[in-house]
């Protein structure tokens, strides 16, 4: 098989990225590991920071987001028995993140994708080996249905996520790895009852973090702060309900509505960094080249700048012979990835415990109290939050 751009993952690093090119008549492969089923039943964050929400209109793919999301203007932080609320769209000049789940954004990618006829994809691809990439001949290696499969293209994209086989190609020599585990997870809990707030409510408490959010008004997704020690089956409902009532001021506790669990799961919080994030002609985007603690919901808004501009140079590299913009990638990429990565460490390393030390916390409490007095604190939570620009010059 002979394409021009070779993707690697059909998450929605790699369904966005195929959509974007092909909206400029460039052809892709996509070779997933999974079923479609299996990958659109997985639980995901559900944050879209307004360049993210952009790239899926741009991409032609919006509609139900935009019928369905929520737009919320801001967050509310609680700590020491206060609920302190940060208006981000006031000290943004109007920006405001839609709320709408990664599992239905990703079931309106595969609709328009499945449709596309710039875009083949392949699932249950098997062995999945990128090679050729550094001698200027790029080639998808893999199997399916037990036969051995060839993928030749001018380009290979990296979307395969942390646990992916791009990075995993790039010789040790070719790369650095930054990392930082946290000593604990998040406990996670999806169901059908009404949010116990409006907006998201991230809670700082002497028992562990907190964070309520939601899918829509009828469906909530909350999460607790757990030892990585714990199993998801320690956690009865019951169990989970009255720790997450603990950890919140009364008067919001008061209000939660509880109810069955339709999903619950632990995930491990860790900051990753591949420097670079091209190898010849292979590029990673999305979680294959960094991760965040998902605090600052930051996970699927930095594979979009990533996709942007991978596919902005991509773009102007068959349109125009241009290759300026795809030797800028990685250099800009990592720009706005490191800077979410501080955000996302920071944010994390104020609103979580990290030990019994009782004056952690008091200092944490000391900082939280100033930041919310100070129109500069809130101001950069808020510009965080929303999200960083993309680079302006990158066209
Ligand atoms: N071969 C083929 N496909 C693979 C391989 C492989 N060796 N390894 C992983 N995959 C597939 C996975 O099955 C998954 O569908 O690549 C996809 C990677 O998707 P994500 O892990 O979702 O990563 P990405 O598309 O970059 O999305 C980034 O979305 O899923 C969230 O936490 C993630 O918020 C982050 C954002
Ligand atoms: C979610 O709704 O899953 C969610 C929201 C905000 C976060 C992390 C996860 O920071």
């Amino acid at each position: 098989m002979n394409t021009q751009v070779g993707i690697i993952g059909g998450g929605p690093s790699g369904l966005c990225l195929a959509r974007l090119l092909s909206l400029a008549g460039i052809e892709s492969v996509i070779l997933e590991r999974q079923a479609r089923e299996y990958v659109e039943a997985r639980i995901r964050a559900g944050i879209l920071e307004q360049g993210m929400a952009d790239l899926m209109r741009k991409a032609g793919v919006g509609a139900r987001m935009d019928k369905e999301g929520l737009l919320h203007d801001g967050i509310v932080l609680t700590f020491d028995g206060r609920e302190e609320r940060i208006d981000m769209a006031a000290l943004t000049g109007g920006k405001q993140v839609m709320v709408y789940g990664q599992t239905e954004l990703t079931k309106d990618l595969y609709d328009a994708v499945l449709k596309d006829e710039n875009i083949t994809v392949v699932f249950q691809a098997g062995h999945v080996h990128p090679v050729g990439f550094f001698e200027g001949e790029p080639r998808l290696e893999y199997v399916k249905d037990g036969k051995h499969q060839v993928v030749s293209c001018d380009f290979i994209a990296g979307c395969d996520g942390y646990h992916g086989a791009s990075r995993a190609a790039v010789p040790r020599d070719r790369l650095v790895e930054y990392e930082r585990i946290y000593p604990f997870g998040w406990l996670g809990l999806l169901s059908d009852t009404p949010p116990v707030h409006e907006e998201l409510i991230y809670a700082n408490h002497k028992r562990g973090f907190a964070l309520c959010s939601m899918r829509s008004h009828t469906r909530s997704r909350y999460y607790i702060q757990v030892g990585l020690d714990q199993k998801v089956e320690d956690w009865s409902d019951e169990r989970f309900w009255d720790e997450i009532r603990r950890r919140l001021p009364e008067h919001i506790a008061g209000k939660m509505v509880t109810g069955p669990s339709i999903e619950k799961s632990i995930a491990p919080l860790r900051s990753f960094v591949t420097e670079p994030m091209r190898f010849g002609k292979m590029f990673l985007v999305g979680d294959a080249a960094h991760i965040v603690p998902p605090t600052g919901a930051k996970g699927l808004n930095l594979a979009a700048s990533d996709m942007y501009y991978l596919s902005t140079a991509l773009i102007a590299h068959y349109k125009e012979g241009r290759e300026d913009l795809l030797d800028r990638y990685s250099e800009t990429a990592l720009r706005r990835v490191w800077a979410a990565v501080r955000f996302s460490w920071w944010f994390t390393s104020i609103m979580h415990k990290f030990n019994e030390d009782p004056i952690e916390h008091k200092i944490q409490l000391a900082e939280l109290d100033y930041l919310m007095s100070s129109t500069a604190g809130k101001t950069t939570i808020a510009e965080n939050y929303v999200g960083l620009p993309f680079d302006p010059t990158f066209e």
